[in-house]
């Protein structure tokens, strides 16, 4: 399947409009990571790859967008932690060193990628056989709150498939997929990956979905 490269045309307005941002995916994660190799998979300019690295892992970061990681490693210039970044598409797995992840993260960007099980076939192709993989994304399950984060096209829950809005947010600028949570699950476990733990963090609506994910012990897809 094609992969759309969206973010180089929008990324000063994903920059500007992000810049506050934290990682979603830091309070859920290790505090100490020292000695793991951590992949952050759709890295988009580093914001939890840094925060990977200050805990002490070795980290990769891989995005698609050529002018996010460019932002990625200018704001290492100033850090003292060492990240890897690199231009790749997740759904290969052409920018790998062939040396097993302990850990692999993808923070918001699921919902992003064309080919979600070719993402999911590098994923449990770069993970070590007791390495985990952990992502967190929009909860596909509700519409979402207004014209900025909606979730669901005009014809529902049901409806998959990239859109945009052409207003506010994320939505409007870039667009984004959307797949039902049973796509979701079917293609991790589709992949060769067992669900351990899903958590809702605490909203009105549930507006988030982490999953912590191992590799099955049968052999990996692809
Ligand atoms: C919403 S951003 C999240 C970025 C980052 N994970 C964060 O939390 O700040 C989604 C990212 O996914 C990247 N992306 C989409 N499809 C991709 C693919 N096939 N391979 C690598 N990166 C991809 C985009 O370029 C973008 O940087």
């Amino acid at each position: 399947m094609a992969t759309t490269p969206r973010y180089d045309s929008q990324a000063d307005w994903y920059l500007d409009y992000t810049r506050n941002w934290g990682a979603i995916l830091s309070d859920h994660l290790p505090q100490s990571l020292t000695g793991r190799r951590v992949l952050d998979l759709c890295c988009g300019y580093g914001t939890l790859s840094r925060t990977l690295a200050e805990r002490g892992a070795d980290v990769v970061g891989v995005d698609l967008s050529i002018r996010l990681i460019e932002r990625a490693r200018q704001l290492q210039e100033s850090a003292p932690a060492v990240i890897s970044y690199l231009v790749g598409d997740a759904a290969t797995t052409d920018w790998w060193d062939g040396r097993p992840f302990d850990l692999v993260i993808s923070n918001m960007a699921l919902m992003d990628v064309d080919d979600l099980d070719g993402v999911l076939t590098s994923v449990r192709r770069v993970l070590a056989p007791s390495g985990r993989f952990t992502f967190v994304l929009f909860h596909p399950c509700f519409p979402g709150d207004g014209r900025a984060r909606p979730s669901w096209p005009d014809g529902g829950y049901s409806q998959e498939g990239w859109w945009t809005t052409g207003e506010e947010g994320v939505r409007g600028h870039v667009g984004a997929h959307h797949r039902m949570l049973s796509t979701y699950l079917n293609a991790v476990t589709g992949a060769g990956l067992t669900i351990d733990r899903v958590t809702e963090p605490p909203a009105p609506v549930p507006t988030l979905l982490i999953a912590d994910c191992r590799p099955d012990r049968s052999e990996p897809v692809g």
